[in-house]
């Protein structure tokens, strides 16, 4: 791989992105950030077997069920996986069971959770995933009644994003940043949710590409980059083993 294989980002959004990762007010409850659950200590995960979303407290295995009346009603049903190298060209799938594809059958070009719904100027298939954990109910959105997010999902999924925007919008620091970076902000009230998933997109691919492992010069042609005991796996997950016909 090389940097050509992935979608291109402007640093500028990838700044603003960066910030809104680990910024709690994307989750209905202020109480959990992206980070929270794909943190770079963690290799961008969540260091966890099962994930525990917002209510709960704490980062990586020393992270609880929280306390009171915030505290957790359920467990996440996996564990957030890391997020290496997703803005590559070639991804078109994303999920474990793959609910997120590019995909002709709507005309915003993405099969989704979110149907014909999902707002259009996405800039690649990892800006539409950043919409979902805002909507997810045990992730970042929390429990009905708790918030107006949560509140808003059950009407109607795409109600979420409009106060997301909001909330980003009103914090002038922000604002400032979305107009000096984004062609098409020229005020705070031009700022709506593609413009935050298309900065969250642009930090993931800055902050979780690598194309230089042993294995990439490995397979630029430098024979001498992997020992032999490490040729040997490689050719048991490609081959015998079988393990790259799911993690290809
Ligand atoms: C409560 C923990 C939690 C939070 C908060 C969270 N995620 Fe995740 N994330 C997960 C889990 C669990 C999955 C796997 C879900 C699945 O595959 O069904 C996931 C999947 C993903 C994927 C897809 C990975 C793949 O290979 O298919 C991306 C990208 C991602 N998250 C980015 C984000 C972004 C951006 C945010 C913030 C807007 C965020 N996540 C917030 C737990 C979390
Ligand atoms: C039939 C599909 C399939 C095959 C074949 C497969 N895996 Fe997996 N593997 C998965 C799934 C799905 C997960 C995620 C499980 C979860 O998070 O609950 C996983 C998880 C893993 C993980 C943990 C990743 C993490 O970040 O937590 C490793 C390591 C792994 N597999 C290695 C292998 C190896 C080595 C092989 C071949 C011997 C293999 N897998 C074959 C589907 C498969």
């Amino acid at each position: 791989m090389q940097e050509a294989d992935f979608v291109a980002f402007d640093a500028e959004q990838a700044k603003i992105g960066q910030l809104l990762f680990f910024d709690p007010i994307l989750s209905g409850n202020r109480n959990i950030a992206c980070a929270t659950c794909h943190h770079p200590e963690l290799g961008s995960g969540d260091g966890l077997s099962l994930g525990i979303g917002e209510g709960g407290e704490g980062l990586g295995r020393e992270r609880t069920p929280g306390q009171g009346a915030a505290k957790i009603v359920k467990r996440i049903p996996r564990n957030a996986p890391a997020l290496w190298n997703l803005g590559a060209r070639e991804i078109d799938v994303l999920f474990h069971d793959g609910r997120l594809s590019v995909s002709r059958i709507y005309e915003n070009g993405l099969d989704s959770p979110a149907q014909e719904w999902l707002p259009e100027g996405l800039n690649s298939i990892l800006a539409a995933q950043a919409l979902f954990p805002m909507t997810a109910e045990f992730e970042m959105a929390g429990n009905p009644k708790e918030n107006q997010i949560a509140g808003a999902v059950y009407d109607r999924i795409d109600n979420v994003w409009p106060i997301v925007a909001k909330r980003v919008r009103v914090i002038p620091e922000y604002a400032d940043m979305f107009v000096a970076a984004f062609d098409d902000v020229d005020q705070a009230l031009d700022i709506d949710i593609t413009h935050i998933a298309n900065a969250l997109a642009a930090f993931e691919t800055q902050e979780f590409t690598s194309f230089d492992s042993p294995f990439d010069a490995y397979l630029n042609g430098d024979r001498a980059a992997l020992s032999d005991d490490q040729k040997a796996g490689l050719d048991l997950f490609y081959g015998k083993a079988d393990c790259s016909s799911c993690h290809s």
